[in-house]
């Protein structure tokens, strides 16, 4: 039922004030081809993790509650897996381990919902959610119809699809009800990344199997990262940046302890958090809004706080790593 002035405060997990002038909570499908959606501004809700809530919204918001998870169908090389997008991400994943399909392990705690990943293509530990992606189904409003897009539709980046490139998320042009995930039969321990090696090595696991790997990922995201429910947070802020391999070298020279990821094009991703650390705004606050003190990357809530007191925050630690490193940064999270 179509619901008026809506709160959207325990909607985005940063838990900043705004009301939505019309909100709906779309169960099911079918619900979306009510016509009387597709008139007017628009916004699709899901998980509210990687949302800065500016103010009030006028306009609609469609929350995403659509459920579902089963075995779409096998074949020699994989599980194809589908799921609704309003299920819990995390949910999902354990679900899917306990099932003996392993494949999603590594994105084990990432906050948020199925029908939400692929937009920003979220990733962690070494993988990005399009390495497992496979199809997705969405309505779409202005044509009226469902409409699939494959692996290479979705036009994949570092926390990048087709669905923020063009402006289509923001717009809300169309709604992601579900998902299929290809999961491999031939599965490998993905380890690439030194600190699950190291947790694991703590834990005396010579040979993980995935809910290894699951178990040490939610114990590092759990000691690093802030739960969203106590101290308010979207995950990361910003990206993190990638430069040509130059200027990374030129900061190299003068920062000898920067982190560098070579990515597959030549070009060096930087690490944001170590940056805005060497910066001085790990632990450091502004007004209610601070970056975390254990994780420079995440911006927190420290309570009561609004959408200018993130942006003021946020236009502070940019400012600081731009006269420190010339470097820009952007952030990660949509603004509505
Ligand atoms: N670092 C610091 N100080 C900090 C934070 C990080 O020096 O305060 C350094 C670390 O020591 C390390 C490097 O920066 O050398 C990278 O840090 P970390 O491994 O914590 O990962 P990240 O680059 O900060 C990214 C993702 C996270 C993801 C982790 C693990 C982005 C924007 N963030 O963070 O994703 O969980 O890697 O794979 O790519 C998210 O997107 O919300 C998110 C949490």
């Amino acid at each position: 039922m179509m619901q008026t002035d809506v709160d959207l405060r325990t909607a985005n997990t940063l838990a900043l004030p705004g009301k939505a002038t019309r909100y709906l909570k779309v169960a099911a499908t079918a619900q979306l081809t009510d016509p009387v959606l597709a008139t007017g501004r628009r916004f699709i809700l899901g998980g509210g993790s990687n949302l800065v809530l500016t103010g009030d919204f006028d306009g609609l918001i469609l929350h995403m509650a659509i459920p579902g998870r089963r075995l779409l169908g096998e074949d020699a090389e994989a599980w194809y897996v589908e799921a609704g997008a309003g299920e819990n991400w995390h949910d999902f994943v354990q679900w899917t381990l306990a099932q003996g399909w392993p494949g999603l392990e590594n994105l084990s705690l990432i906050p948020g919902t199925v029908g939400a990943a692929p937009i920003q293509n979220i990733g962690a530990y070494g993988l990005e959610v399009s390495e497992r992606f496979h199809t997705l189904t969405a309505w779409n409003f202005a044509h009226g119809d469902f409409v699939s897009f494959d692996h290479e539709a979705c036009r994949f980046g570092y926390r990048d699809s087709l669905f923020k490139q063009q402006g289509w998320h923001l717009n809300g042009r169309l709604a992601i009800t579900s998902v299929v995930f290809r999961l491999p039969k031939a599965w490998h321990a993905n380890l690439h990344y030194g600190e699950v090696s190291e947790e694991l090595a703590t834990r005396a696991i010579a040979a993980p199997t995935a809910s290894d790997i699951a178990a040490a990922i939610i114990a590092i995201r759990r000691r690093k990262l802030p739960d969203p429910t106590i101290t308010p947070n979207a995950g990361s802020f910003f990206h993190n940046p990638i430069v040509a391999p130059e200027a990374a070298a030129a900061l190299k020279q003068r920062h000898p302890a920067l982190p560098c990821y070579p990515q597959a094009d030549g070009r060096i991703k930087l690490a944001a958090g170590w940056l805005i650390e060497q910066a001085n705004w790990k632990g450091k606050t502004l007004g209610p809004v601070g970056m975390y003190e254990k994780q420079a990357l995440v911006l927190v809530n420290h309570g009561g706080a609004n959408g200018a007191d993130v942006r003021r925050t946020m236009a502070a630690v940019q400012a600081a790593v731009r006269e420190k490193f010339a470097v820009d940064l952007s952030p990660e999270p949509v603004f509505l």
